[in-house]
């Protein structure tokens, strides 16, 4: 027992505490050891900070390899392995591939071609096609496609005044070709085949909609348009939509 602790009360001045309660300093291997250790530590620091600045002609590495990286072509490679040296095979000439007939035209195009004498004559079918069942729910779906991909241009009810029509106005585009009104007594006429055909490959100035829409869904736009058509009010072609409403 030191004299500190010996005194029932002792006073703590900071010379006898230093003196007589004093902890041991660590011994110099261990300051040496723990110095080597915290430097030790800059090293993969270090090493992360040069790979992230530095440039490399090699790929990365690929770390969990998984089923990533399997042996095969991507588009457009080459391959020694055929005469033409294209890896992408043809589709043998005459054949169709499963599923890909598409030989109704009715339902696939929208029209058929006529032999007129020597010429050939484009003919729109003037009616959804009988396997396209319009019912209410086709009906819905029609509405609900619309209103994705038309909406912007023909507006809700189909006159043409869509938001991005009345931001190109905004905006005074002057090469802005403004959509149609789909309530003229002349689009009305047009057969249903013609606005199927119109919204899968486009028409003049508005483009074609067969990779986003697939045909089921064009035939329920179309559907649905009659019905909007027979709802609203027949517009006169003088009021074509040319001013923000
Ligand atoms: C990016 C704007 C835009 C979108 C989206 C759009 N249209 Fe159009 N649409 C136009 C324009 C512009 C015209 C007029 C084209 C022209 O006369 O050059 C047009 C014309 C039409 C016509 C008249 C075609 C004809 O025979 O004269 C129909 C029908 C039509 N659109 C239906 C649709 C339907 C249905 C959709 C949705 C699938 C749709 N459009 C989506 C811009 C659009």
């Amino acid at each position: 027992m030191t004299e500190y602790q010996q005194e029932q009360f002792p006073i703590p001045t900071p010379g006898r505490l230093r003196r007589e309660l004093r902890l041991r300093k660590p011994p110099w291997w261990m300051v040496a050891g723990l110095i080597v250790v915290i430097i030790g530590t800059w090293i993969p620091l270090y090493l992360i900070y040069k790979k992230r600045n530095s440039y490399s002609t090699q790929p990365k590495i690929h770390y969990i390899q998984d089923m990533d990286l399997q042996p095969g072509f991507r588009a457009q490679q080459p391959s020694t392995l055929f005469d033409d040296g294209r890896a992408a095979r043809a589709p043998i000439a005459g054949t169709v591939a499963r599923g890909h007939l598409k030989q109704d035209d009715h339902y696939y195009r929208g029209y058929h071609t006529v032999r007129k004498g020597a010429a050939e004559m484009i003919e729109f079918f003037d009616s959804v096609p009988g396997r396209v069942k319009v019912d209410n729910k086709l009906l819905a779906r029609g509405r609900e496609r619309y209103d994705i991909f038309c909406v912007v241009c023909h507006d809700s009810n189909g006159a043409g005044s869509g938001l991005l029509h009345q931001r190109a106005l905004t905006l005074k585009e002057t090469k802005w070709v403004p959509p149609t009104n789909l309530l003229t007594q002349e689009i009305r006429d047009r057969p249903a085949g013609q606005i199927f055909q119109a919204i899968g490959d486009g028409v003049r100035n508005m483009p074609g909609y067969k990779t986003q829409i697939s045909v089921e869904d064009r035939w329920a736009i179309v559907a649905y348009l009659k019905q909007l058509q027979a709802s609203q009010p027949v517009a006169s072609v003088e009021k074509k939509t040319k001013t923000a409403k």
